[in-house]
């Protein structure tokens, strides 16, 4: 790590930098390295299975000197060949984050977060959630012995919150929406002095999640795809994919990048609504100055991308806009049907967040958008079993009988039809 350099108007500052945004205009911030250095140890990555994050450390900017308590990272990539020909899509996978610890990809970011909490001395990390930053905060902050506050949506769903809570967090359910609590986490943490997590605010956030785009180029032999589909909320998920994507380009080892596509719920679209009013609007995309992302009042089923105003907004729509990508807007009706789709043709299930990002796709190959030969990959960022409630109202009902076998050879039909 060299430094940082600001997302809006490219000032840059050392690597001994203690803030967390750029002093100049309040923007957040990239994190800089010498990409030379990084080359070779990436190349020789490629003959050898992945362990986790870590294995990226010559571009991470923490330092681990014992073996990390957890293994975050090194989820699969599925060929989802059912689900794309279902589609009209030869080339369709999955990249399933379900299986880190805390059962989405926010544990790339905490780890990362969490270890640099410790390396700058802090004992108590606090973070604003819709409930998976802050359940994957305190799964991390459990593992590596510090204390963890969360400020959650008291609407967050009830899986979420368990999780919060067995974890050992310090839980504040916040009568307001996921906005109220990211305010009243930085006025705590700026009060009482604690290591802020805010999703985007903290430049380490962003970092953690671009190892995902790491491992699509790894799992692909050195290449990138020609899409990556990515659910968006405050847009630092999908700002960090971008980064991951521009660090290996830095790097010299990504010869093509992808298109980065947005996928949002229609009534919680603040990162689409910009990126078309800046197409519109702009035909210099490369100053960044001063220039403002919208702000909704969200309403959708997908807690996780329920977002009034994006606080990786910019990063966001830098990354759609710079990749040629699409902010696709999906109903709530599309991402519900596309959990047992996911579920059904590929067998990974996705929380409703997750789920949008494959109802883009499906939006993108009828439209035409997608060719159907092109590489994409669609990225599940959160696990079904997170937010059930949402996934029964799509899934139907069981059928309840007696404990007779006259039950089942009446319903036979049924069942094998
Ligand atoms: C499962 C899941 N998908 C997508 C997102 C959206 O990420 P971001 O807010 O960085 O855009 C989140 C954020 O909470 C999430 O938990
Ligand atoms: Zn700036």
């Amino acid at each position: 790590m060299i430094g940082y350099c600001c997302i809006a108007c490219a000032k840059t500052q050392a690597a001994d930098f203690d803030g967390f945004v750029c002093p100049a205009c309040g923007n957040n911030l990239d994190i800089i390295y010498d990409y030379a250095a990084a080359a070779a140890a990436f190349t020789q990555k490629l003959g050898s299975q992945p362990v986790d994050i870590f294995d990226y450390a010559e571009l991470l900017p923490v330092v681990t000197e014992s073996a990390f308590p957890l293994r975050i990272g090194a989820t699969p990539l599925y060929a989802a060949t059912a689900l794309g020909e279902f589609l009209g899509l030869t080339n369709l996978y999955l990249k399933d984050e379900s299986g880190n610890p805390s059962a989405s990809i926010k544990d790339r970011a905490s780890a990362i977060a969490v270890q640099r909490a410790i390396d700058t001395g802090a004992d108590i990390v606090a973070t604003a959630s819709t409930g998976n930053a802050g359940s994957s905060l305190a799964c991390l902050s459990a593992a590596l012995g510090v204390r963890a506050v969360v400020f959650v949506p008291e609407t967050a769903p009830a899986a979420k919150l368990t999780q919060l809570l067995s974890y050992g967090a310090r839980v504040l359910a916040v009568r307001g929406s996921y906005d109220d609590c990211f305010d009243l986490c930085m006025t705590a943490c700026e009060e009482f002095g604690w290591f802020n997590r805010n999703t985007g605010h903290n430049p380490f956030t962003r970092e953690g999640k671009k190892t995902c785009a790491y491992e699509i180029w790894r799992a692909f032999g050195g290449e990138l795809p020609d899409r990556i589909v990515v659910a968006t909320g405050d847009g630092n998920i999908i700002s960090g994919i971008w980064k991951g994507c521009r660090d290996l380009q830095a790097a010299g080892l990504a010869a093509r990048l992808p298109r980065i596509d947005a996928a949002q719920s229609v009534d919680s679209a603040a990162i689409s609504h910009s990126v078309h009013r800046l197409r519109e609007a702009r035909s210099d995309t490369t100053d960044w100055t001063g220039v403002e992302v919208d702000k909704v009042a969200a309403d959708t089923i997908a807690d996780s991308i329920a977002v009034d105003e994006p606080r990786d907004g910019l990063a966001a729509v830098r990354a759609v806009i710079e990749s040629g990508g699409e902010a696709v807007t999906v109903p709530d009706a599309e991402i519900l049907d596309a959990i047992p789709l996911m579920s059904r043709l590929a067998g990974v299930f996705p929380e409703p967040a997750a789920a949008a990002a494959l109802a883009a796709v499906k939006r993108m190959r009828a439209s035409g958008t997608i060719d159907a030969t092109e590489r994409v990959v669609c990225v599940v960022t959160g696990n079904g079993l997170k937010d059930t409630g949402s996934a029964a109202r799509a899934a139907g009902h069981p059928t309840v009988i007696e404990p007779r076998i006259e039950s089942v050879r009446t319903l036979l039909p049924r069942i094998l039809s």
